[in-house]
């Protein structure tokens, strides 16, 4: 009899930088935009992918953390395509959290399906014409009719941080998230865009004229600077919720975020 050949992850090992603390941003966020779907409650022991957590297991410890606050039943397997950084988190698992070895095939024990697959400085990494089948692959893994995919990019220390959310139909959302303290302008997050983006902040795509606008409305809110960033951040936000998509509110808004339609911000398609 001769042994099966065992498939290769898919996808390329890519740099593992990490640190603690980096991705609460979007953790937070992912948190309450899962709560709906938990709350209907089709999965009574829910699922969470942390695919590509790095060279440390930190950001999966942490969405656990994070998403046993919302269900206290919440499991995390963290994905890895580095063998030797699957070997270096095994020690770190515990009740609900388990480190694999894979790629965008997402191998989870009994062909389990994720209500979450979190990609965080993953793609970032690879060419912008592989994002469209990455989506389209991880997005098949997920748990229907609530599963979501979340892509993002942020700095080292998750001060700015932009991620875009995807359903099984395709890109929902884009958020834009950062530390208002340290914001000079808004258009300072566009260096932190998905790699479904950052190539197209350029005049005459949509999301270029989005951080133009949003600069706009930030000078001309400052004024409220005197008060604080964050009146800041709110009043511009509220300003550009008038020609923007804006879909989420003034709760959000307040944390240093900011969540648009994803069709305002997709880029043209050039034939
Ligand atoms: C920059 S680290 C990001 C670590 C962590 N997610 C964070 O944001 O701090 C990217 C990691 O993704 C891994 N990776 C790249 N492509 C992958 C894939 N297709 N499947 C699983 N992991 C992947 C790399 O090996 C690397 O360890």
């Amino acid at each position: 009899m001769t042994a099966r050949p065992v498939p290769r992850p898919l996808g390329n090992v890519t740099r593992g930088t990490t640190s603690p603390n980096r991705l609460r941003r979007m953790d937070r966020w992912i948190a309450t935009a899962l709560a709906p779907a938990l709350r209907r409650g089709h999965s009574p022991r829910p699922l969470a992918v942390d695919l590509g957590f790095g060279a440390a297991p930190w950001t999966a410890v942490e969405l656990l953390q994070r998403l046993r606050k919302v269900h206290a039943d919440f499991r995390v397997a963290g994905v890895e395509i580095d063998p030797e950084r699957v070997a270096a988190a095994r020690p770190y698992e515990r009740d609900g959290l388990t480190f694999l070895h894979g790629g965008f095939e997402v191998p989870l024990p009994g062909g389990a399906r994720p209500m979450l697959i979190r990609a965080a400085n993953v793609l970032r990494q690879y060419e912008e014409a592989e994002v469209a089948p990455a989506w389209a692959r991880l997005c098949a893994r997920l748990a229907a009719p609530d599963g979501l995919l979340v892509d993002g990019t942020c700095d080292e220390i998750g001060r700015r941080h932009v991620w875009v959310a995807v359903g099984p139909e395709g890109p929902r959302t884009v958020t834009f998230a950062a530390r208002l303290a340290s914001l000079t302008a808004p258009s300072g997050l566009a260096e932190r865009l998905p790699k479904a983006l950052i190539h197209r902040n350029v005049p005459g795509e949509p999301v270029h004229a989005f951080l133009r606008d949003f600069d706009r409305a930030w000078a001309t809110a400052a004024p409220y600077g005197a008060l604080s960033a964050r009146q800041r951040w709110i009043r511009a936000v509220r300003s550009l919720a008038g020609e923007w998509p804006v879909v989420d509110g003034p709760q959000r808004w307040r944390q240093g975020e900011v969540t648009v339609a994803w069709s305002a911000l997709a880029p043209r398609v050039h034939s």
